[in-house]
């Protein structure tokens, strides 16, 4: 059965994939994506993948429209080649922020990207954090959508972190933060943010008690960085003694990385979903192993679920 099990890197996160594929003890398939002199992606196969059961590995983060395109084709490739299930891995789900229309005349682009890679050949996908959990539904095959927050916990157990509070920086993010402060055995607070344009966000307000506490933020995707550094500014108007924050998704638009490393933020720590820029200012949490159990799960038909007791 085992060897019926492939694992196909796209070129979005080979780091990532290469952890998955030693923890499972099975060799990426090989796989030549290049370019054609006119730009569009090329993918050749270089083994057989016929009768297997193959999980494709590629984040749909910046550049989106390349590492998309290059998951549909690799897909297509795998269909026609008679790979018996696909499978694809998204750890970071690109083109997540537009899940309804919010004003006329825009498009539902999750929706769109969701058709495509299922008319493409895929079966199943592999998620983790989505931002709405909705999106799932976006998809008439099996999706598993993973949760980042028993990683996240553990991360903030081994710093042994004391006298600390867990803080969402908006409404959106504190269902997240409650599951990691749950498991921390911490309080929780909550920022009011207001988004006044794409890359400008302010903090009007705390709920909760931060004064005299190291706050934690806990977010799904840091793209600007805005919102964390206005709640982190915040934080500490409001008695904090030092902000930490971990997140998800490591975007990281433009000058974040720089805009971060700026903050008065002490540490961050970000999962590697998306390849995470070097800075001392930060720190990976793998979900290396992660994948690879739920991809071992899910070819061998056992439950996912289970590795996210409620508890
Ligand atoms: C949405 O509000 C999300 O949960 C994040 O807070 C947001 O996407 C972060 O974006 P930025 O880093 O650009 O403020």
């Amino acid at each position: 059965m085992q060897d019926l099990l492939k694992l196909v890197a796209g070129s979005a996160n080979p780091a990532l994939a290469q952890e998955i594929s030693q923890h499972l003890g099975i060799k990426l398939t090989a796989v030549d994506v290049g370019r054609f002199p006119d730009g569009e992606t090329s993918i050749y196969i270089r083994e057989t993948v016929r009768g297997a059961d193959v999980f494709v590995i590629q984040p749909t983060c910046p550049p989106v429209n390349d590492n998309l395109m290059e998951l549909l084709l690799t897909i297509d490739a795998l269909k026609r080649a008679s790979a018996e299930r696909i499978t694809a891995v998204i750890p970071y789900y690109g083109y997540a922020r537009q899940d309804r229309k919010h004003i006329g005349r825009v498009p539902i682009s999750a929706k769109l990207v969701a058709n495509m890679i299922v008319r493409a050949g895929a079966g199943r996908v592999l998620t983790l954090d989505l931002p709405a959990g909705q999106i799932q539904g976006f998809f008439d095959i099996p999706v598993d959508n993973l949760r980042s927050d028993p990683i996240i916990a553990g991360y903030f157990q081994k710093q042994n972190l004391e006298n600390a509070v867990i803080v969402a920086p908006d409404v959106g993010a504190a269902k997240r933060a409650r599951a990691v402060a749950e498991r921390l055995g911490m309080p929780m607070a909550i920022v009011e943010k207001s988004r006044v344009s794409p890359d400008e966000v302010r903090a009007l307000g705390l709920i909760g008690d931060v004064k005299g506490r190291r706050a934690v933020l806990v977010d799904d995707i840091v793209a600007t960085g805005g919102t964390l550094i206005e709640a982190a500014k915040l934080l500490l108007e409001c008695g904090a003694t030092e902000v930490y924050a971990a997140f998800t998704h490591g975007v990281f638009a433009g000058d974040a990385v720089r805009k971060l490393e700026a903050s008065p933020i002490q540490k961050i720590a970000v999962t590697n979903t998306i390849p995470v820029p070097h800075s001392p200012k930060i720190d990976v949490i793998s979900v290396g192993v992660l994948l690879a159990e739920t991809i071992k799960r899910i070819h061998y038909h056992e439950s996912v679920s289970e590795m996210f007791p409620h508890d």
